[in-house]
């Protein structure tokens, strides 16, 4: 047993002598791994009469557990020492240029709307919005489409179980404000709608900012000057507009407001489907049905209406020639746009 207490004296010594967490590493290996001293010395035991082993296991484990506590308390000090090195040396230089936070953009499809809201504010319209969840009242039938008219078809709408719906354009915040009673009007209803529809020039989700103006006569000239003037205020350049007969069940007459393509200048390219134009809206006078649905004298009160696409509007004005990029939330594309 005199082995034993040199066995330990040498075990701490080697302690005392490792100066890195390495050395210490190997040390802990060398006395307590598979292969250890003090392991052997507890192999050993076997070769001891049955009746001397308890005594000698135990005085072979208070060495170890003295070791353990050393060889323990002499690698906290040597980590503490290891991060107070690593805490002087990596003081903060309050000299160095600062660094900024990164600078977040508008979205260009919220630059339009903005962009497009403060065109028509600044003659006189007003902003309403409605909700994104509709329900076939407002989103079809007070808009003169019954529930057997083809135009539903058209509309590709996702329904929720209950019957109530996603709205599939903003035409029924014209509803809403309508049935407010508060006459005359001039305003407009920017917001989200859904189709299910997906291509280069549509997706499943896009925005739409509807017009309405309702006062007494109201005419087609009005909608057409008004739209002309807020597209020249919206490009600031010449680009063509024309207006093709159409067909909206909420609008008497009605037509559809194309722009002339940016990305050919009118030749015919895949954006535009080889046309020369682009579809930006649909427009019309508020038909005398939805008048009635509003419970409004559609003998007194003229109106005309419109619906623009917010993301087509911004593809000409940016020149971005897929829909789909405003939604994938590439950074490399968004940061063109820089801040509003
Ligand atoms: C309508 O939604 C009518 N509510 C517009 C309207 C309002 C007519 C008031 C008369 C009076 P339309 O389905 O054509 O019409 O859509 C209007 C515009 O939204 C289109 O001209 C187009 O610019 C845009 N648009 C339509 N579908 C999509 C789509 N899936 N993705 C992106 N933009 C779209
Ligand atoms: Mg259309």
């Amino acid at each position: 047993m005199s082995d034993l207490a040199a066995l330990l004296q040498q075990a701490l010594d080697e302690v005392a002598a490792s100066d890195t967490l390495a050395a210490l590493a190997e040390v802990r290996v060398r006395w307590l791994g598979k292969k250890g001293r003090f392991t052997e010395q507890l192999k050993a035991l076997g070769a001891l009469p049955a009746s001397d082993r308890p005594a000698a296991g135990a005085r072979i484990n208070e060495a170890k557990q003295q070791f353990v506590e050393t060889i323990d308390a002499a690698q906290a000090s040597l980590e503490r020492a290891a991060i107070e090195v690593e805490l002087s040396a990596g003081r903060i230089d309050v000299s160095l240029p600062g660094r900024r936070p990164g600078e977040g953009t508008v979205h260009p499809v919220t630059r339009a709307r903005l962009r497009i809201e403060s065109i028509f504010t600044q003659s006189g319209f007003e902003v309403a919005t409605g909700p994104e969840i509709e329900d076939e009242f407002h989103n079809f039938e007070a808009l003169n489409i019954p529930a057997d008219h083809p135009a539903r078809a058209m509309h590709d709408t996702f329904y929720f179980p209950d019957g109530r719906l996603l709205r599939t354009h903003t035409s029924p915040v014209q509803i809403r404000e309508l049935r407010k009673g508060r006459l005359p009007l001039a305003m407009i209803m920017p917001g989200r709608v859904y189709r299910c529809d997906y291509d280069m020039t549509h997706t499943p989700m896009f925005h739409q900012v509807e017009g309405l103006v309702v006062d007494e006569n109201v005419s087609f000239a009005h909608l057409k000057a008004t739209l002309q003037g807020f597209l020249q205020a919206f490009f600031e350049r010449d680009l063509q507009m024309r207006l093709r007969p159409s067909y909206f069940p909420f609008t008497e007459p009605s037509a559809e407001v194309d722009m002339s393509c940016v990305f050919c200048d009118g030749q015919g390219c895949r954006v535009c489907k080889h046309t020369g134009w682009l579809e930006v809206a649909g427009c019309g006078m508020v038909h005398p049905n939805v008048f009635a649905a509003a419970g409004l004298d559609a003998e007194r009160w003229t109106g005309y209406a419109f619906g623009m696409g917010i993301e087509r509007l911004a593809m000409l004005r940016y020149g971005v020639n897929d829909l789909r990029l405003f939604f994938d939330s590439d950074l490399r594309f968004l940061r063109q746009f820089g801040a509003a």
